[in-house]
């Protein structure tokens, strides 16, 4: 069976274009609050394989995308190293902050393998449902990204104190990057042998790094997550997702060796595909706004980015994750456009 996710991963185009939504499993959709209400800890509702299980379906069932993304959260490696991490309502992420070697001396990977052992489960169990043109996304944050949560302790900052670290304290800076940098390898290597099929890293705060440091925050880690899972696993596809970084996303492309990188809304899109090396796909990048909205708009975008796209490995996804109050209906609408269903 022919899947047309990992086809464009492997850099050969379909007749049309795969879909997958990051955010597609999540508030927006009624039968995930039903699931949600029963949990009140997402740290441990990620950690139930059963529910995480049935997340991870829920829109692939409702809405054929042809990628399932595992049910988890970046925030797991926090967890897993023994940071403390609690969602709390209506607020978002919430960490003990590590902002000196004592912080950092405190995490520890011993447990971690065992502590995030159910995300392994529920790959497993998610392999063993889904229809076989499906591909499953395993994922984790990028070091960069999931180290400005343990610094700042929340998100929605500027990231000024993890700028300062990086700037004033790079020694500390470095370590805390690497830890989080090992930890990744193993929990994606993990991902990987349990079933997931291809893998992507979430660079959602790369846009935040001064230019001087890009190499060192966001390439030099990433690249060596990315080579540690191709020696291990040669052929697992990896999508490199370093949201907003601007003039830096052709070197991110060429220098880390991921398979595909994901282009936000911010940037051209044919641009991002002329400036990555042959036969590296790109994914993106329709305004989640539009998603929100629906209509005439959202369909008329999302057909100019296909037709753009034409020819080219590419996956057709949004510039950043679904927003909450997106009715489902426009995304049954746009699944179907994508597959040329309407
Ligand atoms: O559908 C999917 O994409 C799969 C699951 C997934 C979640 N988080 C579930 C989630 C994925 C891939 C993520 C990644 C993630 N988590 C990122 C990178 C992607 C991005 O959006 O940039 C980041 C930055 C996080 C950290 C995080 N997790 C924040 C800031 C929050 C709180 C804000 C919010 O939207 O509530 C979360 C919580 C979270 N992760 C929820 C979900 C479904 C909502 C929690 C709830 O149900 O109460």
């Amino acid at each position: 069976m022919v899947k047309p996710l990992l086809e464009n991963l492997a850099g050969r185009p379909t007749r049309r274009p795969p879909v997958w939504l990051m955010r597609q499993a999540g508030r927006y959709l009624p039968e995930y609050r039903a699931l949600r209400t029963n949990a009140k800890n997402f740290i441990d509702f990620c950690l139930n394989p059963e529910l995480a299980t049935e997340v991870t379906l829920q829109p692939v069932r409702r809405f054929g995308m042809d990628g399932a993304i595992l049910f988890a959260d970046i925030l797991l490696i926090p967890h897993a190293l023994g940071q403390s991490v609690a969602f709390v309502e209506n607020e978002g992420p919430r960490l003990e902050p590590i902002r000196d070697a004592a912080g950092l001396a405190k995490l520890s990977d011993t447990r971690a393998a065992e502590i995030l052992s159910p995300v392994m489960q529920t790959i497993k169990n998610v392999r063993a449902t889904l229809s076989p043109e499906v591909t499953l996304i395993g994922f984790a944050g990028a070091p960069w990204t999931v180290a400005t949560y343990m610094i700042e302790g929340r998100g929605g900052t500027d990231y000024e104190t993890s700028r300062t670290m990086a700037w004033s304290n790079p020694e500390l800076f470095a370590a805390l990057i690497d830890r989080i940098t090992t930890a990744t390898i193993a929990y994606l290597s993990a991902q990987v042998e349990a079933g997931a099929e291809a893998l992507q890293i979430f660079d959602s705060w790369a846009g935040a790094v001064p230019a001087p440091l890009f190499d060192t925050a966001v390439i030099a880690p990433t690249k060596r997550i990315v080579t540690a899972l191709k020696a291990k696993h040669p052929n697992i596809p990896i999508i490199g997702f370093p949201r907003a970084a601007g003039s830096h996303v052709a070197r991110y492309a060429a220098e880390t060796g991921v398979n595909a990188v994901g282009i936000d809304h911010m940037t051209d899109l044919s641009a991002a595909a002329r400036s990555v090396p042959n036969g590296v796909a790109v994914q993106g990048n329709l305004d989640p706004i539009l998603l929100l909205h629906g209509g005439e708009a959202m369909e008329r975008e999302a057909r100019a980015i296909i037709d753009a796209m034409r020819g080219k490995p590419f996956i057709f996804n949004l510039g950043h994750g679904v927003m909450q109050p997106t009715p489902p209906e426009h995304v049954a609408r746009l699944v179907d456009l994508v597959k040329g269903k309407a």
